[in-house]
């Protein structure tokens, strides 16, 4: 058994050489030293402040001027201040009245667009397409960069494997490589090259660490994972973006091991800063601070202030516990002033480096801002970037694209057609619904002359009667085709929305069953932020498109699918379950003693349910297309490799339909045998590509160490010798086999 710890050596020999040599090199550092210099102790605490809009809630909760905090450099960031001119002007206090002229940072939760809104990130990730994830968010940093804020709170990396958690719509999805390669490209997309760049801004890598684990999915809950599940599963993505210099890290609001993230000395401190060399800034969420006090770890404010600042948290993010406690702290000597010093000179690094102390106004340009937000490229990017991100589920016979010469009158029925407010769904920076096309205006606009369009609502989100359910069934009844736009509205999914029901809500659910007794062909078209259980839909429903919620321009990318100018080729980032029974469900499962195969699945004493099968519904890596592709064998240039050496795994694929696709292309492996127990497959690469009707593409990976190792029994990452499975496919359900042998 060879392990890989010699080259792991290497590779943190040489970060460290790095770091030392930029340390001692970096211009930026004796300015942030000389400037901590003059700085008193309250200025100082001030730095690690942060406040939301222009109220800061003071020591016994009452408001605050926080213009006069500002002039007192008591106050490090803002948040939620975003337009070039309020940002302007709350600079200016900083600037013009404070005695160090100290600027400040604005940062604002940029989910998925600033103006235009984008696809939510479940939807973004569904993509498989990283240069697309990458234009989204690079137009997001051009427009919020142009309208005055340096720092998105995002990405947000959490993995998320259960559909009742409110917050799988802001996440990539269910799987450590996938959520690590959309959030590295997000990272570079909002950072750019360097922070000189006027559009280049902060990207914060949250929720640090687990936060998705919470149980039975409810929101800010109990979180229980093994050591081996943090780091196998919840941590990758967080080592990627730091290797990606990600410019900040949230920690979460949750616990590990008992521990909460903000006074997690362990996690953030010794793991995130030292191990990982992570030099950025590290951002409380939201009060969590104070919050250590309701987890019932810290006796008050100031115990939560030595917690937060011990473990390497560096700035409150509104709380004030660091603002009402830290200074008397460090005078008591209960805190040592290195600690205050080394944070406020990670977040003074920062603000030198995007060049604020050059130019504070830098990223306030009224004049871009006017071109930027909004533009007419902006919008048709968010259009392509909606169409790349919409599944198609479900297509019995055809049936979409519509053949219009053949359809005399359509039905458009649901609330949510007409809604511009959910399609551009949760946290949707400032978008807004007076810019968004719905989907009702998309049908209308590209309605062929002739067809009679029949809009009725038939239910509103959560409530229906029937006079609502009479006049859709009526509609639809006259009609040669139904498309019911159904789901969940924005406000169901994000933070504070978690289910205890993944169904469609029943009064949609009511109306669809009326739709369905029609006879008449139904395209459901879904908007929701998490996987539903859609096992009746799926059983009676002929075609399902998925969109999530696909933002501004979501209406016409969603007509654009619906009626051919554009083939479907997004893939599901997150299983969809059969029933909430399943839940928690995941493509990449431990091999078990006891497996429910197909020889076993009849007998009693094996893994599986009385009531229901094991499979989800849709697979993880799931979604259709207008076109078919075909899988040649798995060809392996080698069939040993000694451990260090890598092989290629190729294959060929045909389109074999009659229109142009793309393809998600996707790599998975499996270890058979190996000292602890491993995932049945683990997603390591896919590749989407353009295929034209009839042409055939070879499509090779190459398999290196980097994919086989995995931790030990002592967590150690190592790669054991003996035989691997291949899978390459169209999902994590369908795909060729090819096996090879690793020897010492
Ligand atoms: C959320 C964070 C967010 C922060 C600031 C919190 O409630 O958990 O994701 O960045 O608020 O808006």
């Amino acid at each position: 058994m060879k392990k890989l710890k010699d080259f792991a050596f290497i590779v943190v020999l040489n970060s460290v050489v790095l770091f030392g040599f930029h340390a001692q090199e970096n211009p930026i550092d004796k300015k942030v030293q000389d400037l901590i210099a003059k700085m008193t102790l309250e200025e100082k605490v001030g730095q690690l402040f942060q406040v939301s809009g222009e109220e800061v809630t003071g020591p016994r909760g009452e408001k605050i001027n926080i213009t006069e905090y500002i002039k007192a450099g008591k106050v490090g960031s803002c948040l939620n201040i975003y337009g070039t001119k309020n940002v302007m002007r709350v600079q200016k206090a900083a600037i013009e009245s404070s005695r160090l002229k100290i600027p400040l940072l604005f940062g604002l939760d940029v989910i998925h667009g600033y103006k235009t809104v984008f696809p939510a990130p479940i939807a973004l990730a569904s993509s498989w397409d990283p240069e697309i994830v990458r234009k989204a968010q690079k137009i997001a940093a051009k427009e919020m960069s142009s309208s005055g804020v340096m720092w998105t709170f995002t990405p947000m990396l959490d993995i998320a494997r259960d559909p009742r958690w409110g917050r799988v719509v802001e996440s990539f999805g269910e799987d450590p490589y996938l959520v690590s390669v959309m959030g590295r490209v997000s990272v570079e997309a909002f950072q750019g090259e360097s922070f000189d760049k006027k559009d280049s801004v902060m990207a914060t890598a949250k929720h640090y660490v687990g936060y998705g684990a919470v149980q039975a999915g409810r929101e800010y809950y109990t979180v229980d994972i093994s050591k081996r599940t943090l780091w196998e599963i919840y941590m990758p993505p967080f080592k990627a973006a730091v290797d990606t210099h990600v410019a900040s890290v949230m920690p979460a609001f949750t616990t590990v091991n008992g521990v909460p993230m903000s006074a997690n000395k362990e996690l953030v401190n010794d793991v995130l800063r030292e191990k990982w060399r992570f030099q950025g800034i590290t951002v409380s969420d939201w009060n969590a601070i104070h919050e250590l006090i309701n987890h019932g770890v810290a006796e008050n404010g100031a115990d939560a202030a030595v917690q937060g600042i011990n473990a390497g948290v560096d700035i409150d993010m509104v709380g004030g516990d660091y603002m009402n406690n830290l200074a008397a702290l460090v005078k008591d000597n209960k805190v040592p002033v290195a600690l205050v010093d080394k944070a406020v000179a990670r977040i003074l690094k920062k603000k030198f480096e995007l060049g604020l102390f050059d130019n504070p106004y830098k990223y306030c340009d009224s004049e871009k801002e006017k071109e930027e937000l909004l533009s007419s490229a902006n919008r048709e990017a968010a259009r392509e970037i909606a169409r790349e991100s919409i599944v198609l589920l479900k297509n019995d016979n055809n049936i979409l694209p519509l053949k219009m010469k053949d359809i005399k009158s359509v039905a458009v029925v649901g609330s949510l057609a007409e809604s511009k407010r959910d399609i551009i769904g949760p946290w949707c920076g400032i978008g807004s619904e007076k810019d968004t096309i719905s989907v009702l205006d998309a049908i209308k606009d590209v309605i062929p002359r002739g067809t009679v369009l029949n809009y009725q609502k038939g239910s509103e989100i959560e409530d229906n009667n029937e006079s609502l359910v009479n006049a859709a069934v009526n509609a639809a009844s006259k009609s040669d085709i139904i498309i019911a736009v159904l789901g969940e509205s924005s406000e169901m999914s994000g933070e504070a929305a978690s289910r205890s029901s993944i169904e469609i809500p029943e009064a949609q659910k009511t109306l669809l069953k009326w739709l369905s007794i029609t006879g008449k062909p139904i395209v459901l078209v879904l908007m929701n932020g998490r996987p539903l259980d859609l096992s009746w839909e799926d059983k009676h429903i002929p075609a399902i498109l998925e969109t999530w919620f696909p933002g501004t321009e979501g209406g016409n990318a969603i007509a654009d699918i619906l009626f051919g100018k554009h083939n479907p080729s997004a893939k599901l980032p997150i299983t969809f379950p059969k029933s909430l029974g399943q839940v928690p469900i995941a493509y990449n499962h431990l091999m078990c003693g006891r497996p429910a195969t197909t020889e076993t699945v009849t007998q009693k004493y094996v893994s599986k349910y009385l009531d229901i099968d094991n499979e989800p519904l849709y697979p993880f890596g799931y979604g259709l297309t207008y076109t078919a592709f075909s899988y040649s064998p798995i060809y392996l240039d080698k069939k040993e490799i000694k451990i260090g050496e890598s092989l290629a795994a190729s294959v060929v694929i045909k389109n074999t339909g009659k229109v142009d696709g793309k393809e998600v292309v996707q790599l998975y492996i499996r270890d058979m045998l190996a000292s602890v127990a491993r995932p049945i497959m683990d997603l390591k690469d896919f590749k989407k590509v353009s295929i034209k009707s009839g042409d055939s593409v070879k499509i090779s990976f190459t398999i290196t160490s980097d994919h086989l190792k995995f931790y030990n029994k002592d967590m150690e990452e190592i790669i054991e010798p003996g035989t691997f499975e291949v899978y390459i496919g169209t999902n994590s359900r369908d795909y060729q086999k090819e096996s090879f042998k690793v020897v010492k």
